[in-house]
């Protein structure tokens, strides 16, 4: 917590926050945006939902959504987002780029989502003359003591302008 804290400054402007589906939103005058959206896993247990339900009902004071009282560690239930399908996930992130077409995009991905490295690229092309990749391997480990899962990929930030 005390790194964590660190991080949190005031730099003496006003922001604000909005929680909302990225599709509806119409930005304006964004210089540069960072998108780390789902993307379709090669197993379930990548799913963020399984993994990080927590902070998706903290983001929101768990309000509008619905607990899934029989789970043990009292899930919400997965919204449907476009990303997390092979069938929706390349259209999704054509329109996502359209979307941020006039701001620098940063988007963070991993060698495990579908569509692969190359297509998000070619996709991002579509929209930005200059795409550029950064890769870093990274080892995931999920689960308690006696199951841990360990998982080798590639995490990629991949830049466009
Ligand atoms: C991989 S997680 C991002 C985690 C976050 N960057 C973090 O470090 O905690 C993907 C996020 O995309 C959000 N998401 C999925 N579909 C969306 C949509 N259509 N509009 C806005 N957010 C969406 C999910 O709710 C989830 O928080």
């Amino acid at each position: 917590m005390e790194a964590f804290n660190k991080v949190v400054f005031d730099n003496g402007r006003r922001h604000t926050v909005k929680r909302a589906d990225v599709f509806k939103l119409k930005p304006k005058g964004i210089d540069l945006v960072y998108l780390d959206p789902p993307y379709v896993p090669r197993s379930d247990d990548n799913c963020y939902m399984k993994r990080y339900h927590f902070l998706e009902g903290l983001s929101c004071y768990w309000q509008g959504v619905r607990i899934m009282e029989q789970t043990r560690v009292k899930k919400i239930e997965k919204p449907y987002t476009p990303f997390s399908y092979r069938k929706t996930a390349i259209k999704a992130f054509d329109r996502l780029f359209d979307i941020f077409r006039d701001s620098i995009v940063v988007l963070s991905y991993s060698s495990n989502g579908f569509p692969d490295r190359d297509e998000l690229e070619a996709l991002l092309r579509r929209y930005k003359t200059n795409v550029t990749a950064y890769e870093r391997p990274h080892r995931y480990h999920f689960g308690t003591h006696d199951r841990v899962e360990r998982a080798e990929v590639h995490e990629y930030l991949i830049v466009g302008r």
